[in-house]
Parts: C-alpha cells; structure tokens; sequence
C-alpha cells in the first residue's frame, strides 16, 4: 500500500483489519466505474464473510447502473458516510446514475482507488474499502449479493485507530450511520463494553 495517496487524516487500514470496517453493518457508499462512467449508490445491505483475506457481501440490486458497471469493470469501492452525510446517502440511493454524473451532480470529490482505481470518497467518509469482485453468477442472478476481496483500505485515524472503532463525543460528524428505512437513519456511537 506505499503507493496510496491519502488526505487529511486518512491513513491505511492493514487487510487484516479491513473486515472489521463493515463488522457493525453501517450504510455504505458503493462507488463504481467503467469506461468513462462512474457512479455512486447507497447500500445498507453490506457485510464481512472472511477475515483473511478479507472478503465481503453486499446486495446490489441487478437492475442498478451500480451493477452494470461493476459487472463490466470487476472492481468497486465501499465508503462508510458519516453522519455529514445522511442527506447524501439518501439523495444517491434514490436517483439513477444512468442518466446523471452523480459526482458532478452533488459535488463529491473522488480520489482514484490505489490497487484497482475505483472512486472512492474521503471527504464526510469514516472509511473506504477498494473491492475485487468475486464473480458468483448464481449468488448475483439469484439473490443479488455480490462478493469481493478487499485490496486495500483506509480510515480516518479520528475514528478508526490501530485496528479498531474509537467513537467518541469529538467524532459525531464521522460515526458511521445504520439506515432504519424511510430515510431514517441511526448513528453509531452507543458503545457499550461487555465485561468478560
Ligand atoms: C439508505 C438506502 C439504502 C439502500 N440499500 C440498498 C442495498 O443494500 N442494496 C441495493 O441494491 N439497493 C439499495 N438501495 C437502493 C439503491 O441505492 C438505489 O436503487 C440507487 O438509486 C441505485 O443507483 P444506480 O442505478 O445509480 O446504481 C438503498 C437506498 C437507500 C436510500
């Protein structure tokens, strides 16, 4: 990962350690490109199925641009909005990116994905994840759920540190956020530790 360009506070996550990014199922961002389309939706649907490698689920519904491109490209990112972006994450997964840039749209800045090139989002995002797909026709045709190795990931180290979540008081704006339906949303942040 010594080629990743990182911003702000932005600093790689070990693979090791990236399952750990989605263990809590927060809505993510599924970023996508092909040719010269790229695209953005939102999912709430998203989980890990293996340590190492580290290896995820999402549903992606086969009717979606998301899917197409992801379809003809292999290769897709997970960003993890925070609470800056509710508004956002609702806008992109209600609108087709077939026939609008949904990047220029609303003004997203997108940063090239170090190992695969996908578009990912720092800015609002706790963390991203650079996915290859796992082509599972049947899982994808039957049950819309896509698998995929992940092969590089970051967090913003103000909330994601030495392999793991640090919600705080002074990271609202980060913590990652659970949709509930209906444009409603949860965020994360109620910690509670189990006492052995
Ligand atoms: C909060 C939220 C969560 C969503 N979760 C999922 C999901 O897990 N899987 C899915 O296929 N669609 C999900 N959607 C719907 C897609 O985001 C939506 O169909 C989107 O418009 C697809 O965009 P595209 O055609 O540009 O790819 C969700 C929408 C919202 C608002």
């Amino acid at each position: 990962m010594g080629s990743i360009q990182l911003t702000h506070h932005f600093r790689p996550v070990a693979l090791e350690h990236a399952s750990r990014l989605i263990n809590h199922g927060p809505t993510v961002l599924v970023t996508s490109a092909a040719g010269d389309r790229r695209n953005v939706m939102a999912a709430a649907w998203s989980m890990p199925v293996e340590f190492t490698p580290p290896r995820i689920a999402v549903v992606i519904d086969k009717s979606t641009f998301t899917k197409e491109l992801i379809a003809a490209s292999g290769a897709f990112g997970l960003c993890l909005p925070g609470t800056a972006l509710a508004d956002l994450t609702y806008a992109v997964g209600n609108q087709s990116g077939r026939t609008v840039d949904k990047f220029t749209l609303h003004g997203i800045v997108a940063r090239t994905g170090p190992v695969l090139g996908v578009p990912l989002i720092e800015t609002g995002c706790a963390a991203w994840l650079e996915c290859r797909l796992i082509r599972e026709p049947h899982a994808e045709e039957a049950y819309d759920t896509c698998f995929a190795e992940v092969v590089a990931a970051a967090a913003d180290e103000r909330i994601f540190a030495n392999g793991h979540w640090q919600f705080r008081d002074d990271n609202v704006e980060l913590q990652t956020i659970h949709h509930l339906g209906g444009g409603n949303f949860v965020r994360a942040g109620g910690v509670l530790c189990a006492q052995p």
